[in-house]
């Protein structure tokens, strides 16, 4: 049988090893306190939450079709739509923060909707559009078009007032009174728009709007949380 022999230490080498240790289990402390820190940045600022907005209305949105996530940055609401059994497709000029997320049912498009004629999608092809904390007007009649019947709409972004507040101050990326009724009118059908200022996740002035394109019944009972 095999005799089990603990390796010698010596009394001179045993303050030097007890030093190593307390030295190992330090770094080990730093190290988690660190990951702690950033999954906390990562799953559980307000940042990375998905906008209320977006969360009251979420459940109208079809699943006849992809959801189309405009401007998708880091993809906080790639992932919240995904997270609800919905495919995406999401849509940026830098998608270096889209590649975290894994799953099959997401598409990505690396694209400068800046650039005139850059749209590289067909009319209808969407149930369900999303664009939050981003503004390019010119967009606006090729996002209706994209829009499926009885699809939905999910806009909001900075408005005028929010000068008052911080970034942005460019009137490019403010929208005007009522510019989100304007966009709809005559297109979509209008369920919930508000402008108004809010805290959270920072003090700013918002305009926000869920429409859709003429809903299959208007006399269907919304199941929304108020
Ligand atoms: C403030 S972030 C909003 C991200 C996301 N919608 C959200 O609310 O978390 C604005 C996003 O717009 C994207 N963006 C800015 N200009 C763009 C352009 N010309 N074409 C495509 N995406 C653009 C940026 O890369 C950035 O990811």
């Amino acid at each position: 049988m095999h005799e089990f022999k603990p390796h010698a230490i010596l009394p001179e080498q045993i303050e030097g090893l007890a030093q190593e240790l307390l030295q190992a289990s330090k770094e080990c402390l730093l190290n988690i306190a660190a990951s702690k820190s950033r999954m906390e940045k990562q799953n559980f600022t307000p940042y990375v939450r998905a906008s209320p907005w977006l969360q009251r209305y979420s459940s109208l949105i079809p699943n006849f079709g992809p959801i189309l996530d405009i401007a998708a940055g880091s993809g906080r609401h790639t992932q919240y739509l995904l997270d609800k059994g919905h495919s995406v497709v999401s849509i940026d000029k830098d998608v270096s923060r889209l590649a975290r997320i894994r799953d099959a049912r997401l598409s990505i498009a690396q694209v400068n909707l800046e650039v005139p004629r850059s749209w590289p999608f067909k009319s209808g092809a969407f149930a369900g559009i999303i664009v939050t904390n981003y503004l390019h007007r010119p967009l606006f009649p090729i996002i209706i078009k994209a829009l499926a019947a009885g699809g939905l709409l999910v806009y909001e972004t900075f408005a005028q007032g929010n000068e008052k507040f911080g970034k942005p101050t460019n009137p490019d990326y403010l929208l005007e009174p009522g510019e989100l009724i304007q966009l709809t009118t005559g297109h979509l059908h209008i369920i919930g728009y508000e402008d108004v200022a809010v805290d959270q996740p920072k003090p700013a002035r918002i305009q926000r709007i869920c429409a859709s394109r003429h809903p299959p019944d208007r006399n269907k009972r919304l199941p929304i949380n108020t």
